[in-house]
């Protein structure tokens, strides 16, 4: 539980009521007990108002309104306010000021901005975070403090070039070592010194979109920005705990976020939390694999939904308004992956600025009796009625899909074999098939441990890191079933590949040879071609993208290319390695067949469906101290019918007992509880 003294989901959100008068706040408070709102996430921008100038400080209005929320029955999520610095900082300090891919020192203004390695920055962000600490120890409406806000971005001052330069001396000793790391003798880049070295930028290796003519060093610019921000991160983070060692320090993440690699990130947080921003037609199986990637961050640990819209955003091109329900929905949805709160931003829509059209709880006509307000106040209502029955509930799954940062930096950097991977794609289409079928999954780690799955899928595992061919390979030998895609075991960790064949230390596992890698034009398809059924697949399907051409040294070949002049080369393969299997996808196939392949595999496993379900309704589950909860949630605005067989459930929404054919409204959720 994330609190004793508030034991159930938090809910509530981003509050910043420094924006209007104290009429309006206790407008607010009033509200806010009408809809069950007991958290409110404070202080997340109010650094200028905190810190007037260099010299002064002021947390009265501070104390005043946690105060007030308190005495109101909200609790509070205290932020740090390091998220936008002060005009005066910038004006007085431009070393916190951020320098953009192209040479451009920013001016004052935005947010999210200030540069990581600013010795100004790092100065005051840390002496705040003490001031709050040592301010706000011992007040009892805090739950939860939140660094900054939504860190990301690169800077690529003079500062941060020199700290990059630390960085690498550090890891990689000597230059000699580096110069071989980065296969300097390729167009004469050989370093003789350090100062040599230079961030890549538009200036110098980059060529716009991040494209790079030198992956090594863009590569480890990527590791160096995440390290260096999280560096910050941590400053403050130490800061609190040297004050209230059991206090819960987190920051809010952004999911599928590529600039940071997240798994470091959560080693240094107490919980994971983050911000969820679907938009309207970003496929649902994409949010879930979001949730589930934030709650492999801590193995599995339960995270906080920090962030939310109760209705839409400002800040997509079209901002549809989440349906009636929609909201409800996917609250429940980030609970049944993982989540242990349900929080918005924000709590009252701005007056003025760019978030003015950002959906809140209370809209700019600032009453209740709007179709927001009422869709929050019923699933407060909810909340309360579920007290703390699903909190701290785990996922159990036997299927874990590898998730990797530096195998996405390293795959997208790549000049060549096509612009069209993206590895979010890659990954979200295997997941998407556990998805359709309500198959738990786990997105884990290169470091994770494997033993406890039956089944580990590495969608284009292009980098292999030190030691995880061999780990894999145990986990194979143990009887595991592994899959892995095109494109993969092609570098180590330096991005250099892996010399004689593809796929690299990962050939003899699977048991081939690819000799070259075909990318095809967008309008190109060629085929898969099963040589005999598998399960449900037989016949021919549709792949694109890329296509290895490849050899068997041992591997059954289940399918061939049926088109061009590789016809006939395999496509499938699955090898048997001690007592497991590896399987191979040598191309980018149609769902239809990644369905029926990862049913084939689960089903050979006995891994089956947690509810057989109509398309579009979702079911995931969470247990505790023996009891499960199945969340089932129905996508389509349209009723369905879900068969729930001859156990008994209860519906903890209803409060009502279910069995056999059941009916469940369109957009609708039901949380069922095992009898
Ligand atoms: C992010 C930020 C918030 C707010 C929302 C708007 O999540 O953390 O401050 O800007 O976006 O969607
Ligand atoms: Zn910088």
């Amino acid at each position: 539980m994330i609190s004793n003294k508030l034991p159930k989901m938090f809910y509530g959100g981003d509050y910043n009521p420094e924006q209007y008068d104290h009429a309006t706040h206790l407008e607010d408070l009033r509200m806010f007990k009408l809809a069950g709102i007991d958290i409110a996430t404070i202080n997340v921008f109010s650094w200028a108002l905190n810190q007037p100038n260099e010299d002064t400080y002021n947390f009265t209005w501070l104390d005043q309104l946690i105060d007030s929320l308190y005495e109101s029955g909200v609790y509070v999520c205290l932020a740090t306010s390091t998220a936008a610095h002060p005009a005066w900082m910038a004006t007085k300090y431009p070393d916190v000021l951020r320098v953009d891919t192209n040479g451009q020192r920013r001016k004052f203004g935005g947010r999210h901005n200030s540069c990581p390695s600013s010795p100004t920055y790092l100065k005051y962000s840390e002496r705040i975070a003490h001031k709050l600490a040592e301010r706000y120890k011992d007040h009892p409406a805090i739950l939860v403090w939140h660094v900054s806000n939504e860190y990301g971005g690169e800077c690529y001052c003079d500062n941060c070039a020199a700290g990059f330069r630390i960085w690498l001396q550090e890891k990689y000793s000597t230059l000699d070592n580096l110069n071989k790391a980065w296969n300097t003798n390729f167009w004469g880049h050989t370093f003789y010194d350090w100062e040599e070295i230079v961030p890549p930028t538009n200036l110098s290796e980059h060529w716009g979109n991040n494209s790079s003519t030198f992956q090594g060093i863009s590569l480890d610019y990527s590791r160096f920005n995440s390290d260096n921000i999280l560096h910050g991160y941590r400053l403050e983070h130490d800061a609190i705990k040297a004050i209230i060692p059991d206090s819960i320090v987190t920051t809010n993440l952004m999911g599928a976020y590529k600039p940071l690699d997240y798994f470091k990130w959560a080693k240094h947080m107490d919980i994971v939390s983050w911000d969820s921003y679907p938009g309207l037609d970003t496929p649902v199986s994409f949010t879930a694999m979001a949730h589930d990637l934030m709650r492999g961050l801590k193995d599995g640990q339960p995270f906080m939904l920090m962030e939310q819209t109760p209705s839409q955003q400002n800040w997509q091109a079209y901002n549809s308004l989440k349906r009636p329900g929609v909201m409800r929905l996917w609250s429940y949805q980030a609970v049944a992956h993982g989540a242990d709160t349900i929080m918005f931003f924000q709590m009252r829509r701005s007056a003025g600025a760019c978030e003015k059209y950002h959906g809140a709880v209370i809209e700019h006509v600032g009453h209740e009796h709007t179709r927001v307000f009422r869709e929050v106040a019923e699933v407060g209502r909810e909340l309360q009625l579920l007290g703390d029955k699903t909190l701290d509930a785990v996922t159990e799954s036997k299927v874990g899909i590898l998730f990797d940062w530096d195998n996405w930096w390293a795959m997208e950097k790549s000049s060549g074999p096509t612009v069209a991977l993206n590895y979010l794609d890659q990954v979200h289409k295997y997941y998407a098939a556990l998805f359709r079928r309500n198959i738990s999954t786990d997105i884990i780690s290169v470091d994770s441990d494997l033993s406890k799955y039956d089944i580990v899928i590495a969608p284009v595992l292009y980098m292999v890191k030190p030691g995880l061919a061999k780990k894999l390979e145990d986990f194979v030998q143990a009887g595991g079933s592994f899959l892995t895609t095109f494109f993969s075991g092609v570098v180590n960790e330096n991005d250099l590949v892996t010399l004689g064949g593809y796929p690299g230390e990962l050939r003899k596992m699977l048991g081939i040879w690819v000799e070259e890698i075909d990318a095809l034009f967008p309008d190109k398809r060629n085929k898969i071609v099963m040589k005999d059924s598998l399960g449900d697949l037989q016949g021919d399907y549709s792949c694109g993208l890329l296509c290895d051409l490849l050899h068997s040294e041992g591997a059954d070949i289940l399918a061939e290319y049926g088109e061009d002049f590789y016809q006939g080369m395999p496509v499938l393969t699955r090898n048997k390695f001690g007592k497991g299997e590896a399987w191979y996808v040598a191309s980018d196939p149609e769902d239809n067949f990644i369905d029926g392949l990862l049913k084939s595999i689960c089903d050979a496993k006995g891994i089956t469906p947690l509810l057989v379900t109509p398309a579009g309704v979702e079911v995931s589950r969470r247990s505790k101290d023996g009891q499960d909860f199945l969340f089932v949630m129905n996508h389509n605005a349209e009723e369905q019918a879900v068969e729930l067989g001859s156990l008994q459930f209860r519906d903890l929404l209803t409060e009502t007992d279910l069995t056999g054919t059941v009916q469940i409204a369109g957009r609708g959720v039901q949380i069922l509880e095992v009898k």
